[in-house]
């Protein structure tokens, strides 16, 4: 019987990874734990709110007594750990906050879970989710291997490179039971629209400005996020104790490629004229640090395990496209309030 903890599973891929080992796992006990940030969101997971073996508990991970008491109280056998803050904006306008929950947080979960399982590592297992960030930035070429050097350049994925070298100092000291992914951007249902894709489609819906930054040429490798939870799901219970596995879907764009597909898939879905959302492009004054290409060498993972994506991007973003057109009023909800003043001190009205 396993009694998994999963930390913010109100956020995005968190939504994704709990609805899977909830539904696929009847006999585990699920408890996911968020603070409910401006990226938390319950409303992700309301078709499993009853499920009978999931349970909800809003806390925070830096608060390191109440981890322990969440710990003594259930007994978790295993941690999936999501919660982070995750976008790099906000990371160059306030980075101790990602000091704060992505560092001190990751900490205060490694302490709660080497304190309850002293003398009793066997079966048990910390699954730290991180990023293809903590490597840094690519030129034309390579790819991110389990083995390329660590090299963060925003505070965001400084923050990331961190915790995973504490979960790893967790491993070598305490022999803590430990696995890290490090997996590349994301895409899907239930994405916060702050990041590219979702707030893409939102402003193409709205008919608002695009904003690229710089040049639009940064090149980014995305992952249908079922793809990703998928990967979490088989790196939990079939990879080595101590190992690092990369994840990726080898699907390279360009952010104005991306940005001028999504363009024409929409225009066809909203039967607008073709070419009518290019015009919304807008280019903008460029990220500061701005990392110029992420790609990810999966071999590891697909040699070992045996894991594939499953979908073509085209294909997965018109089934991210259908869902935000089909969910308008989780979108409504997401973007007003505190969200909506975000938007205007970064890009204006
Ligand atoms: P997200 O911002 O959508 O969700 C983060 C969740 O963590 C939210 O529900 C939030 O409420 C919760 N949270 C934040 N601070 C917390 C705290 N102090 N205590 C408890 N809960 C807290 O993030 P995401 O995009 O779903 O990313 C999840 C994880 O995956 C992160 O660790 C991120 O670094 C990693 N990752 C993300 C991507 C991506 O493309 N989004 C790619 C690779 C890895
Ligand atoms: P983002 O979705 O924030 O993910 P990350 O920075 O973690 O890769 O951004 C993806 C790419 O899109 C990145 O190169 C920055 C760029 N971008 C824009 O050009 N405009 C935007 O409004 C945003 C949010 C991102």
């Amino acid at each position: 019987m396993e009694t998994i903890l999963i930390t913010g599973g109100a956020g995005f891929i968190g939504s994704h990874l709990t609805r899977l080992f909830v539904n696929k796992y009847p006999n585990y006990k699920i408890v996911n734990l968020d603070a409910l940030t401006y990226a938390g969101n319950l409303n992700n997971l309301k078709d499993i709110e009853q499920a009978p073996n999931y349970t909800f508990v809003k806390g925070d991970i830096t608060d390191m007594e109440f981890v322990k008491e969440l710990f003594a109280v259930h007994q978790f056998t295993g941690v999936l750990h999501c919660a982070a803050e995750s976008h790099v904006d906000r990371s160059i306008t306030d980075p101790l906050s990602f000091v704060r929950t992505n560092v001190m947080g990751t900490v205060s979960l490694l302490q709660a879970a080497k304190e309850q399982w002293k003398g009793n590592m066997e079966g048990k297992l910390f699954y730290h989710i991180s990023t293809d960030e903590v490597y840094g930035s690519l030129g034309d070429e390579g790819f991110f291997t389990e083995e390329t050097a660590y090299d963060p350049r925003s505070p965001y994925s400084a923050s990331k490179a961190s915790s995973d070298h504490f979960v790893r100092a967790y491993h070598h000291t305490y022999h803590l039971p430990v696995k890290i992914s490090n997996c590349s951007n994301n895409y899907g249902p239930f994405h916060f629209p702050e990041k590219l894709i979702p707030l893409c489609i939102h402003n193409i819906i709205n008919k608002k400005p695009l904003p690229i930054y710089g040049k639009g040429e940064n090149i980014r490798d995305w992952l249908f996020v079922e793809d990703h939870v998928r990967a979490i799901d088989t790196i939990y219970h079939n990879g080595k104790i101590g190992e690092t596995y990369n994840i990726g879907g080898h699907n390279e764009w360009t952010n104005i490629a991306l940005v001028k597909e999504l363009c024409r898939q929409m225009d066809q879905k909203l039967g607008r004229a073709a070419g009518e959302s290019e015009q919304l492009i807008t280019y903008v004054k460029d990220r500061a640090g701005h990392d110029l290409r992420y790609a990810i060498d999966a071999t590891k993972l697909k040699e070992e395990l045996g894991w594939m994506p499953s979908l073509q991007f085209e294909e997965g973003l018109s089934k991210t496209i259908d869902w935000y057109l089909n969910n308008s009023e989780w979108l409504a909800n997401v973007t007003s309030g505190d969200y909506q003043k975000y938007y205007t001190s970064l890009y204006g009205a």
